[in-house]
């Protein structure tokens, strides 16, 4: 009985060793491994004693003899571990690899997947994303949740397209920023075979570190400096490209090309100006990366829309600055007498946005001296009839944004009693010439009376000569 009973379990033994073998086999080519496309994969050949000497396989393939597979030439052993190493791996590099050692063969299901990136990852502003992401394997391919991190690691929601294969994803995003530039991630789950997978990848978005439409505000006479930022350097922008600096007074005028520029993939510079209209100055930016105009002595018609636009592969992006200029000035020109007044006008070169306002004060001066403007107003007049310092401040929403000041001075005194003296007496004057016109104007027609009558007394005279003479002849 004893005997048999030993017998019993010795066979329980080694059906339960046969048992267990049979299991870690099975776990063992279960082994799911991960590669992406374009990288490296080191296949891990558990267990594997220092000194055994290994040969890997692709399917039946050796990797290392004459029948090469295709992975060959860009494959190696590990010295130290006997790990196989493959790199810029592709699609077809996926399914089973088995690494044999002694009487061992442990066996691995490489899974590889491939990310592509429309315009090989170079965008403008305003372009959509689009992935492409492809799977092979030498199982069922699984269904895959793909989700996807922006560049500060935030989860963005893409439309996902799947084909019935679960061969091809398509995951489109709209409308990118220069802002989302950096290193974003894809993750790629399933739950059988279970896959975790982060595929980071570099989205650039060539632009502008401006805004695409900045207000700029200058008084007549200032000196200006407009700047458009590039954030090539900052996104390791691989490759050149070109762009232009232009200006035009009126959104419906005509355009006038201040400036072009190009910049080489290194990052080499150029800038040519291209119009003596009015006079600006180029400025050189620290980093090249920076495109600078300077206008001194801003004139008031120097105002107007400046923009300034990149273009990367017959694609473009822009960026502009309003500038708006504003003067003042006063009519009549000049001191202030006494008793008169003055219209003080402060004017901006183009209509200001709702939020902004200008408004004419006295320095010192009281409540009733504060003018403002209603909205869209370009002009703000102020009738003045105290002197001081006069200022016109830009005011946006609680901020002041520039001031131009006007200082009405008093005519001196002597000016007023000039001005009341000639007053007066010019209407002296006038009382004068009118007496002297009268006067002279009766003594006028007395001589004329009197001429009159020295005419007829001589016709007088005359006849009665002529009288007296027949009066003879006929006697
Ligand atoms: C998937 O891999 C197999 C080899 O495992 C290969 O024959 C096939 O062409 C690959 N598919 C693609 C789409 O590359
Ligand atoms: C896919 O992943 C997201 C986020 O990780 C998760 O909320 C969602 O439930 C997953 N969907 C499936 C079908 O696994
Ligand atoms: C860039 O501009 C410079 C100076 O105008 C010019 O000599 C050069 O040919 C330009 N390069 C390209 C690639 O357009
Ligand atoms: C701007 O006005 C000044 C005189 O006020 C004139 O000399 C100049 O040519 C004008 N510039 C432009 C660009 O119209
Ligand atoms: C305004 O008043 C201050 C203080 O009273 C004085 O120092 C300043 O000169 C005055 N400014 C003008 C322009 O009147
Ligand atoms: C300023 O005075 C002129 C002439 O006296 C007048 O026509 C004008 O309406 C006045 N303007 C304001 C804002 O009071």
């Amino acid at each position: 009985m004893e005997s048999c009973s030993m017998v019993v379990s010795s066979t329980l033994c080694v059906v339960l060793v046969l048992h267990l073998g049979l299991i870690s086999i099975m776990a063992q080519q279960n082994e799911v491994q991960i590669g992406v496309a374009g990288q490296a994969v080191i296949l891990n050949c558990r267990g594997i004693p220092h000194h055994a000497a290994v040969t890997w396989k692709h399917y039946k393939l050796l990797i290392f003899s004459k029948g090469k597979a295709t992975m060959s030439d860009r494959s190696e052993i590990i010295p130290s571990s006997k790990h196989l190493k493959v790199m810029d791996l592709r699609l077809s590099d996926a399914g089973i690899y088995t690494c044999e050692y002694e009487s061992h063969t442990v066996s691995i299901s490489l899974h590889v997947f491939k990310l592509m990136i429309s315009l090989d990852g170079h965008f403008l502003p305003n372009e959509d994303l689009e992935l492409t992401l492809m799977q092979n394997s030498s199982h069922l391919l699984p269904s895959l949740n793909i989700t996807l991190f922006n560049s500060n690691n935030n989860i963005v929601t893409p439309i996902v397209v799947e084909d019935k294969t679960h061969q091809k994803y398509t995951v489109k995003l709209k409308e990118l920023e220069a802002t989302d530039s950096g290193t974003w991630t894809c993750r790629v789950h399933s739950d059988s075979p279970l896959i975790n997978q982060n595929i980071p990848f570099d989205v650039r978005v060539l632009g502008f570190q401006n805004p695409d439409l900045e207000r700029k505000y200058a008084t007549v006479g200032s000196t200006v400096i407009l700047s458009w930022h590039l954030n090539f350097r900052k996104i390791t922008w691989k490759g050149g490209f070109t762009g232009q600096l232009n200006w035009k007074q009126q959104e419906s005028a005509p355009a006038h090309e201040l400036l072009d520029f190009n910049t080489t993939a290194w990052g080499e510079q150029h800038k040519t100006k291209k119009s003596n209209r009015f006079w600006f100055e180029i400025r050189e930016g620290k980093f090249g990366s920076t495109i600078e105009v300077k206008l001194s002595k801003v004139n008031f018609n120097h105002s107007g829309h400046y923009q300034c636009q990149l273009a990367y592969n017959s694609r473009y992006v822009q960026s502009k600055i309003e500038l708006v200029v504003m003067k003042v000035s006063a009519n009549p020109a000049g001191p202030l007498a006494r008793g008169a007044e003055m219209t003080l006008t402060c004017q901006v070169s183009s209509p200001l946005p709702p939020n902004t306002h200008l408004r004419w004060e006295r320095v010192n001066g009281t409540q009733m001296d504060v003018k403002k403007s209603k909205q869209h107003e370009v002009k703000l007049e102020v009738n003045v009839s105290t002197a001081g310092l006069w200022i016109c401040h830009l005011i946006e929403d609680n901020d002041l944004m520039i001031s131009l000041s006007y200082p009405v001075e008093e005519a001196p005194v002597w000016i007023s009693y000039v001005v009341i003296g000639a007053s007066v007496g010019g209407s002296v004057l006038v009382f004068v010439l009118a007496c002297l016109c009268t006067i002279s104007g009766i003594s006028w027609q007395r001589r004329r009376q009197r001429a009159k009558r020295m005419v007829q007394a001589r016709q007088y005279l005359l006849e009665n000569k002529t009288c007296q003479c027949q009066h003879r002849l006929n006697k």
